[in-house]
């Protein structure tokens, strides 16, 4: 992990409840992927969680929860550092020296706060300066790629803008980090056919239980055509979750199946469970597996932060220096 030359990929995910279909295809499967083409980071994003979680013990087992499940869907932390945010503080000072090169506008445009706001959450500063944080989080790695969904394009976009002024204004300091959005998952589907999203409880969790897990399946929002009326694949939530887990073949077969009418939706709902069940069942497996070893969180978190912090510290001095803070 210490040769410098590496891509160095970066992402975090929020610890804001369980992780679901949409985070899985969206960005944990293509940093899951990505850990073996370079050095990898990937962290929990416990700061950015306190602007909506204010419930200290809620944070914690959060915290947990995601570690526990990224590791089980396949993250390696022999080859990936995995770390809690919070670990690193460092990442709060570059966040207010990027803040004070950060215009307001570039902030005032961000869809996420506008989102946000709609949703009800307190226009707080923590909410508003949220992506001056995540410029942080990926400039302090001097991160070459980050894997996300695509609702989070627009963040990786200002912080390149950030890193720019950065580096016009104090010389080159910053590489300009790319996203890596998968062009086939990036926006997954929830059961009411939007954008898959724990906060609009449309969510399949990827380790939910089996019973809670047949019923949000079949409660997948359809049109009222009739069993034997031939239907149409492409706009079907039906069948754009199914083309997540299914093979070439067996996709081909269920888009003849709705063209052909004959199959009700019920029936494609059942055929979905079984082959979601199915994908993850080797995570689950693994997933009981990590349950059952007290100390291996902990252990993996210390490791992470420590390889993370070596970094962190590298590039801050360098940002320091150039800024004149020594
Ligand atoms: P949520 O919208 O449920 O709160 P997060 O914002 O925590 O999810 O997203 C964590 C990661 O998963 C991000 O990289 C995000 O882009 C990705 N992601 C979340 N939902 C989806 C989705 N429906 N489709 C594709 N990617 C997604
Ligand atoms: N904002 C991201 C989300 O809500 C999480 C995140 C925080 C992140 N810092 C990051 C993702 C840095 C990629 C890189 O999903």
């Amino acid at each position: 992990m210490a040769d410098n030359k590496r891509m160095r990929i970066l992402s975090g995910i929020q610890p804001s409840g369980v992780l679901h279909v949409g985070n899985y295809f969206g960005m944990m499967k293509q940093a899951i992927a990505l850990q073996n083409e370079g050095e990898a980071f990937y962290f929990i994003a416990d700061y950015h969680a306190l602007t909506s979680v204010r419930d200290p013990d809620v944070l914690r087992e959060n915290v947990r929860r995601v570690a526990v499940d990224f590791l089980a869907a396949g993250l390696d932390p022999e080859r990936a550092a995995l770390f809690k945010h919070s670990d690193v503080p460092q990442v709060t000072e570059l966040t207010w020296i990027l803040s004070t090169v950060a215009p307001m506008g570039l902030l005032e445009r961000a869809h996420s706060y506008k989102d946000k706001l709609a949703r009800g959450l307190a226009p707080t500063v923590g909410l508003f300066s949220y992506p001056v944080l995540m410029a942080a989080d990926i400039l302090i790695y001097d991160s070459d790629v980050v894997p996300v969904g695509k609702d989070q394009k627009q963040h990786i976009e200002m912080t390149r803008d950030l890193a720019g002024k950065m580096n016009e204004q104090f010389g080159q300091i910053f590489k300009l980090p790319e996203p890596r959005i998968n062009p086939e998952t990036q926006v997954v589907p929830g059961l009411d056919g939007q954008k898959m999203s724990k906060s609009y409880g449309n969510n399949i969790d990827i380790f939910g239980e089996e019973k809670e897990t047949r019923k949000r399946v079949m409660s997948i929002v359809t049109d009222s055509t009739p069993v034997e009326a031939p239907k149409d694949a492409t706009k079907s939530t039906i069948f754009q979750l199914y083309s997540l887990f299914a093979s070439k073949n067996e996709i081909e077969s269920m888009r003849e199946r709705f063209k052909k009418g004959g199959t009700g939706y019920g029936d494609f709902k059942k055929e979905l469970f079984e082959k979601l069940w199915e994908y993850f069942s080797p995570m689950r497996k693994r997933r009981k597996e990590i349950l059952a070893d007290k100390l291996y969180i902990d252990n993996v978190l210390v490791r992470g932060a420590k390889h993370a912090n070596e970094i962190a510290d590298d590039v801050m001095s360098r940002v320091r220096a150039a800024v004149g803070l020594r």
